[in-house]
């Protein structure tokens, strides 16, 4: 069967229109026997299904989970970050994207990181930090979509944060990588080192300054941290290590609300982030190059071919188009059309990788594991799939001293220059230069995907390999693989630039490699693995719901 494909990408204000072949319509839905979550910690897959116990729905439970996350894995997430929480509301059968990405401050401009001697200011210290989206974010899915005050689902974060819990390896093994920085950063090495050191695995992390900055969310919710003493608190520690924070940059940051990014492929559905997030248009646009194959006829090693090669198309379009869709006119519907995706294909050889350089060129790291994705399903079949982040380990490593959470490090999310690559090598252009009040482009992708016998809830972190992750979840998901199949499944990722094949150790035996550097392709065989995907899938007819957590995170999966 050719695959199929028909989009309708939906921005804020318009309705792109659909291109090509209507799928079956996915039947309505029963009602899910179980409830799911999983998320990158026990904690906080366990304290969502304590409010779902306590009668909150997927939208409560994903504030609880969210705020646990930010308190036991605080190099992935927290406070003063942000992200996307993308949402499905049974009741009216609508899908939002809720939009708590971080924002540049008025005060930031296009070359601010240009010609500085430490080279280092958009990923380390306060210069690095947008405006956190991700309290607002809180307050705005609990009291616009959650049954519970926002007050019930932060509590076991508040308890966790102060009563503390067990150090493990993963986060062990982050503070190790940023144990310099965070020393730097008084508040944060009293939490994170001991005397200086690295604790050891089972000391208890406690985070009292943390509680009280989530006892002051719970108790005034959003504008206690936006408005007032806390946020002038803020701004002037910013400002007086050097960022550029000030208090109206905080009083006036805002949620926005964003339709998904809707596509069809096959009979499968897939409702994704739109931008800031280049997640749904990079998967779009590599699903439009592949559904002009027939990739169930073709062998693995081809079908590996082809994938990469859209990726790096779809990557190279990334580069050279996206950005802030409030800033920037983004030409969605034509990346997407299949008169486009045709044009694409007419460079693709079955037998030879495409080098990057070949293609117009658009005036261009290795990854640490932070940000953290969850995904949620309630039993009404309310979904949740929230990618948040504060970027790099443990953000810009800095903490706003008496107030227990670090800074993002968003802004090098933004193109720094044209063609100079971020923290993980991918270029940008013009559509993402920094201006004040813009969102970084962003790579996170929640994403539901649904066919008329199931859904699907991925995402994952990564930085610039989320995308190519949560695709390949796709195509296994739509090959009938089950939800610990997916997030086990080895990784292969193209980016456009630098032009290779980033390879998990081990993901290929040594034919798959052969084949592929035959073809032409570069390889590169990381020393590490990447991604921490977290899935939850219904089976409609046998009732089955699993959730499960990516093997390489410490994470847990769990059916209600
Ligand atoms: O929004 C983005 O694309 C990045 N800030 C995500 C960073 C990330 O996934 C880091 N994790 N490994």
């Amino acid at each position: 069967m050719t695959a199929r494909l028909r989009l309708r990408g939906l921005a804020a204000a318009c309705v792109w229109v659909c291109f090509f072949v209507l799928p079956a319509q996915a039947t309505p839905a029963p009602l899910p026997p179980k409830a799911a979550i999983a998320s990158g910690h026990p904690l906080a897959t366990r304290a969502g299904l304590d409010i779902l116990a306590q009668g909150g729905n997927a939208f409560d439970a994903a504030v609880a989970v969210s705020a646990v996350l930010a308190v036991v894995e605080p190099a992935s997430s927290g406070v003063g970050g942000g992200g996307f929480y993308l949402l499905h509301v049974a009741a009216n059968d609508r899908d939002v994207m809720v939009d708590g990405r971080e924002t540049a401050p008025m005060a930031a401009s296009r070359d601010m990181y240009l010609g500085r001697s430490d080279g280092a200011g958009s990923t380390d210290g306060p210069l690095a930090a947008g405006i956190p989206g991700e309290p607002a974010a809180w307050a705005w899915v609990a009291t616009h979509y959650g049954r519970l005050p926002l007050a019930q689902s932060l509590q076991s974060a508040i308890r966790i944060a102060r009563e503390g819990f067990e150090l493990y390896p993963r986060l062990q093994n982050a503070i190790r990588v940023k144990q310099r920085r965070l020393a730097a950063s008084p508040d944060a090495a009293a939490v994170f080192l001991i005397k200086g050191e690295v604790p050891p695995v089972g000391a208890r992390i406690r985070q009292p300054l943390l509680a009280r900055t989530l006892e002051l969310l719970a108790r005034e919710g959003a504008d206690g941290f936006y408005k007032g003493a806390f946020a002038a608190r803020l701004a002037a520690g910013v400002r007086k290590d050097g960022g550029l924070w000030t208090t109206d940059d905080l009083a006036g940051y805002r949620i926005v609300e964003r339709a998904p990014l809707r596509l069809h492929y096959g009979d499968a559905t897939l409702v994704t982030a739109s931008p800031p997030s280049s997640g749904g248009v990079v998967i779009g646009d590599a699903l439009a190059i592949l559904a002009g194959y027939d990739l169930t006829a073709l062998d693995a090693n081809t079908r590996r071919h082809l994938t990469i090669e859209a990726l790096r198309r779809a990557y190279r379009d990334r580069a050279e188009y996206l950005g802030d869709p409030d800033f920037v006119r983004i030409p969605i519907e034509q990346l997407l059309s299949p008169l486009y995706a045709a044009g694409q294909r007419t460079s693709i050889r079955l037998d030879r990788a495409t080098p990057s350089t070949v293609l117009r060129p658009v005036f261009t790291g290795d990854e640490s594991p932070s940000t953290t994705h969850f995904s949620v399903l309630d039993r009404d079949g309310n979904r949740v799939g929230a990618t948040i982040s504060i970027n790099l380990f443990f953000g810009a490593t800095y903490m706003v001293p008496g107030t227990g959470f670090l800074l993002n490090d968003t802004m090098d999310d933004f193109s720094i220059s044209a063609g100079t690559p971020n923290a993980f090598g991918l270029v940008g252009a013009d559509a993402n230069a920094i201006a004040p009040g813009k969102r970084a482009l962003s790579s996170m992708t929640p994403t539901f995907v649904e066919r008329p016998g199931g859904l699907m809830i991925i995402g994952s972190p990564g930085g610039s390999t989320i995308i190519s992750n949560v695709l390949g979840g796709i195509l296994n998901w739509l090959d009938g693989k089950s939800a610990a199949e997916i997030v086990a499944a080895p990784r292969v990722h193209h980016q456009y630039l630098p032009d290779s094949v980033m390879l998990e150790p081990g993901a290929l035996s040594a034919e798959e490699r052969a084949d592929l550097e035959k073809r032409g392709h570069k390889l590169r065989e990381g020393r590490t693995t990447w991604g921490n995907t977290q899935v939850v899938t219904w089976d409609y007819a046998s009732g089955k719901v699993e959730a499960a957590s990516d093997p390489r995170g410490a994470g847990v999966g769990l059916v209600y």
